[in-house]
């Protein structure tokens, strides 16, 4: 199956948009000057539209065509992209690039979409990946067994350039969330986020 068929999938049974944008996104955000941003793998567009609401120039990507489309919907000036990220990258450089549990279990190499988001940084621009670091009690995988590549893990596979690029936090915080149904669980997320040098 390709990406673009099953996100689509998932996607379709979607019944609603939008929502609440991730509290990682937020708090790396909200002290920064508004500029250019890139939101890899936007699902129901929450990160794309907080983006927006304050004053950021938001360019908004997913393989699935109708996330696109809803995003694109949106009242708000985003721009909207399908890309399957495995094949093509949006065009332009940007401040700040979000990566937000850009995780699938189809085969991606994801570290080298994140390679090309490092590259495509303006200089002191920042590019922030935040992954699951644990189960859920509502996540699909529930094998105890799997590994959550660490934050430092994610950035040796980016292998970039450290005098170019440093990693600014590494860190692994919980926090409680809340999952369908309202049912909520303390969950821990991986992050990462690395800097372009300043030009
Ligand atoms: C786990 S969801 C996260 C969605 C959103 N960022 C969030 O935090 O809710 C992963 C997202 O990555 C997208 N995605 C998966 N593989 C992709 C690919 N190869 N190219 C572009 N987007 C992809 C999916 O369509 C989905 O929206």
């Amino acid at each position: 199956m390709t990406a673009e068929l099953f996100w689509e999938k998932h996607y379709r049974a979607r019944q609603s948009w939008g929502g609440p944008a991730n509290p990682l996104l937020v708090e790396v955000a909200t002290p920064l000057k508004p500029g250019a941003a890139l939101d890899l793998g936007c699902g129901a567009g929450g990160d794309a539209i907080w983006l927006a609401r304050h004053g950021w120039q938001v360019t908004a990507v997913d393989v699935s065509p109708t996330a696109v489309e809803q995003v694109r919907a949106h009242s708000l000036p985003i721009t909207a992209e399908q890309h399957d990220l495995a094949v093509s990258f949006p065009a332009g450089a940007f401040d700040l690039i979000s990566a937000q549990y850009f995780q699938t279990p189809l085969p991606l190499d994801r570290a080298q979409v994140l390679r090309t988001a490092a590259h495509a940084l303006r200089p002191g621009g920042l590019l922030l990946v935040v992954d699951h670091g644990s189960i859920a009690p509502w996540s699909w995988n529930q094998d105890p067994g799997t590994h959550f590549p660490t934050p430092a893990e994610v950035a040796a596979g980016m292998a970039l350039d450290p005098r170019q690029w440093s990693v600014v936090r590494a860190d692994r915080p919980q926090r409680r969330a809340t999952g369908p149904g309202g049912r909520t669980a303390t969950v821990t997320d991986n992050v990462l986020l690395i800097q372009r040098a300043p030009a």
